[in-house]
C-alpha cells in the first residue's frame, strides 16, 4: 500500500479540513498555555512553533506518520554507517566528522575516526601556520588572503560560516569565487597580490568544470608573477576526495586535505571543506562550530519524537507541503551575519529534497521538496512581505534572531527586534475589518471611503511561522543551527522516502554543456538538438565570429 493510501495519511487529511474553519487567533484564545507547550529547546536554539496551524491532534497524527515511516530507526541506520545512500551505495556520515566523543564509527567493518582526526591534526596544523605567519608565500611575505575556489557544497558552506562569524575573523582575508563567470575570479584577483595569497581548490570529486577552469586560470595568473611551477606548493592546496585528480592539476598531495565518499557535499563543510573556517577563525572556533553540531546530533538521536527539535521541524515542512499545497519556504535570519544561510540552506534542501522517486525507484504520487527562499530582515519587509501578509498563496515562513548582536552598534538591536516579533504576530492575527474599520474612523475617513477601503486595509492573518531564538551567533550555536536544518532535510526525506544524499538531477545539464561547448568554440556540430537549441547556437556563433 502506498503512503498515501495508509489509513494515517487519510486521517491527517481529513484532519487538515476541520483546521479550515479554525484561525490563529482562537487557537491562542482557548490555550494559554500555547506558547510554553508548542515550544522547546535544543541545545543553545529555542523554537516557539505555536505559531502553526496545528492542535494536539495534528502533532500526534504527525508523530504516528513519523513512527509509521520507520523515522528513529532510519535516524539510526545514518548514524551508525549504514549505506543509506542507495543510488549510490554509500554510508552517509557527516555525523562522524563531528562526533567528538570516544565512540568507534564503522564504515565497512572500518573505523573512520582515526581517519577524521588526522585531518581535523593536519588542519590545525596549516591554519594555525599560516595564520601565525609562519607559512610563508615564495617571496618570504606572509599570507594575508586566501582564496578559495569551488562551488556548490565546496563553496556554500564554509561562505556561509565566514560570513556568520565575521566577528570572529581575525586571520588571512577569505574570498570565496565559485561561478565560471571570468568576471567572479577577476573581481577577486584584481585587488590581491600572489605574493601573499594562497589558494585553496575545494572539490570533493575535483572534476568539476567550474572549480577546475577557475583554478587553473586562477594558477596562470600566479605564475604570470611567480615564474617558476616550485613555487606552486607554496600557494596551492587542494581539498579532496580524488587524490589522483588533485595530482594531475598540479598540487603536492602533501598540500592535500582529504575527505571521503561518506560525506555528501552539501554536508561537507565539517571536513576538510571547512580549512577556509579554520583560517578565517582559527581551529578552536572550527571545533566548537563542530561542537554545536554535535549537540544538535545528540538531541536528534535521543529526544522523543514529539520533543525533537528537527524531527517538528521537518513534520510542520511534510504539513504544510502535503497537506496544504505549500509550495515554497521562507527563511528570515533577522542578523545580517546570517546573509549567505539562505543561499546554504537552498542547495542543503531542494539537492537533497528535489526527487520524484522513492528509493526503490517508483514515482511519488505526493508532493516533495518545495522551494526555499528568503534574505536577512529587515530588508524583505520593504520588498516581498506584502505577499506573506496579502496575497494568496500560503507560504510557511522561519524567522531567526540572535538576542544579542556581535557588533557594536547595539542601539540597533531592540528595532531589529521588533521588527522580527511585530512580523511574526502580524502573520498570524491579521487585522479584522472591524479593526481596520476603527483605525479608519479614527482617521477621519468618510462613510463611504471607509467601505472603499476595508478590503484593501484587512490582513487574514492565519499565517504560519516557526520562531528560532537564540543568544548570540558564536560557532557553537551555529554549528547547532546548521546541524539542525541537516537533520530537518532528512526528517523529510525519510517521510517521502526518497534519497537525500543523491543529486542525479544535476548531470543532464552538464553533459550538454560539455558537447555544446564544443561545439561554440569549433563551430561543429556534437550533438543532435532540439530547433530551439541549435538556432540559439547559431545565432551566438554568428555574432562572435
Ligand atoms: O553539481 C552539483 C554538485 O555535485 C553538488 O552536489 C556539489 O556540492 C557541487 O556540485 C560541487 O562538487 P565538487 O565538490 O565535486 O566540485
Amino acid at each position: 500500500m502506498t503512503m498515501t493510501h495508509s489509513a494515517i495519511w487519510q486521517a491527517l487529511q481529513t484532519h487538515r479540513q476541520t483546521l479550515s474553519a479554525l484561525h490563529l487567533r482562537d487557537l491562542f484564545a482557548q490555550d494559554p498555555q500555547r506558547f510554553s507547550r508548542y515550544s522547546l529547546q535544543a541545545g543553545p536554539l529555542f523554537l516557539d512553533y505555536s505559531k502553526n496551524l496545528i492542535t494536539d491532534e495534528t502533532l500526534s497524527l504527525l508523530v504516528s506518520l513519523a513512527q509509521q515511516r520507520g523515522l528513529p530507526k532510519a535516524v539510526e541506520a545514518m548514524f551508525s554507517g549504514e549505506k543509506i545512500n542507495r543510488s549510490e551505495q554509500r554510508a552517509v556520515l557527516h555525523t562522524a566528522l563531528r562526533n567528538r566523543s570516544t565512540q568507534a564509527v564503522f564504515v565497512d567493518n572500518r573505523d573512520v575516526m582515526p581517519d577524521i582526526r588526522r585531518v581535523l591534526a593536519q588542519m590545525d596544523q596549516f591554519s594555525t601556520a599560516v595564520r601565525s605567519g609562519q607559512w610563508r608565500g615564495y617571496s618570504g611575505k606572509p599570507i594575508e588572503d586566501v582564496v578559495n575556489i569551488g562551488i556548490g557544497g565546496s563553496d556554500l558552506g564554509p561562505a556561509m560560516v565566514c560570513a556568520a562569524l565575521a566577528a570572529d575573523c581575525d586571520g588571512p582575508r577569505l574570498h570565496f569565487v565559485s561561478n565560471v563567470d571570468g568576471a567572479h575570479l577577476w573581481s577577486v584577483l584584481k585587488n590581491l597580490n600572489p605574493e601573499q595569497t594562497l589558494f585553496i581548490v575545494a572539490s570533493k570529486t575535483f572534476t568539476t568544470q567550474e572549480t577546475l577552469l577557475n583554478a587553473h586560470s586562477a594558477r596562470h595568473w600566479f605564475l604570470q608573477q611567480a615564474r617558476e611551477e616550485k613555487f606552486i606548493a607554496r600557494h596551492f592546496v587542494a581539498l579532496s576526495t580524488n587524490r589522483a585528480g588533485v595530482v594531475a592539476f598540479g598540487i603536492d598531495p602533501a598540500n592535500m586535505f582529504e575527505f571521503w565518499d561518506w560525506v555528501g557535499g552539501r554536508y561537507s563543510l565539517w571536513s576538510a571543506i571547512g580549512l577556509p573556517i579554520a583560517l578565517a577563525v582559527g581551529m578552536q572556533r572550527f571545533e566548537s562550530l563542530l561542537d554545536g553540531a554535535y549537540a544538535m546530533d545528540q538531541h536528534f538521536r535521543e529526544a522523543p519524537l514529539h520533543a525533537n527539535m528537527p524531527v517538528l521541524l521537518g513534520l510542520l515542512g511534510v504539513w504544510y507541503i502535503n497537506f496544504f499545497q505549500a509550495q515554497t519556504q521562507v527563511i528570515l535570519p533577522y542578523d545580517q551575519g546570517l546573509h549567505r544561510f539562505v543561499s546554504y540552506i537552498q542547495q542543503l534542501s531542494m539537492e537533497s529534497t528535489g526527487k520524484s522517486v522513492t528509493n526503490a525507484g517508483q514515482p511519488v504520487d505526493y508532493a516533495t521538496g518545495s522551494i526555499v527562499w528568503g534574505s536577512p530582515g529587515t530588508n524583505g519587509q520593504h520588498a516581498y512581505f506584502q505577499l506573506l501578509h496579502q496575497g494568496t498563496l500560503l507560504i510557511p515562513a522561519d524567522f531567526i534572531a540572535p538576542i544579542r548582536p556581535r557588533h557594536p552598534f547595539t542601539a540597533h538591536h531592540p528595532v531589529l527586534l521588533a521588527n522580527f516579533l511585530a512580523q511574526t504576530e502580524a502573520l498570524m492575527t491579521g487585522k479584522t475589518a472591524a479593526q481596520a474599520r476603527a483605525e479608519l474612523q479614527q482617521q477621519g475617513h468618510t462613510p463611504e471611503r471607509i467601505e472603499a477601503l476595508l478590503p484593501h486595509k484587512c490582513f487574514a492573518g492565519n499565517r504560519p511561522s516557526n520562531t528560532l531564538l537564540f543568544d548570540t551567533l558564536d560557532p557553537y550555536t551555529l554549528g547547532a543551527l546548521i546541524a539542525l536544518y541537516e537533520h530537518k532535510t532528512l526528517v523529510q526525506s525519510l517521510i517521502w522516502d526518497i534519497n537525500a544524499f543523491d543529486q542525479w538531477g544535476v548531470e543532464l545539464g552538464k553533459q550538454l554543456a560539455r558537447g555544446i561547448e564544443k561545439e561554440l568554440l569549433e563551430a561543429q556540430w556534437t550533438l543532435p538538438h532540439d530547433a530551439s537549441t541549435q538556432g540559439l547556437i547559431q545565432w551566438i556563433r554568428a555574432r562572435q565570429s
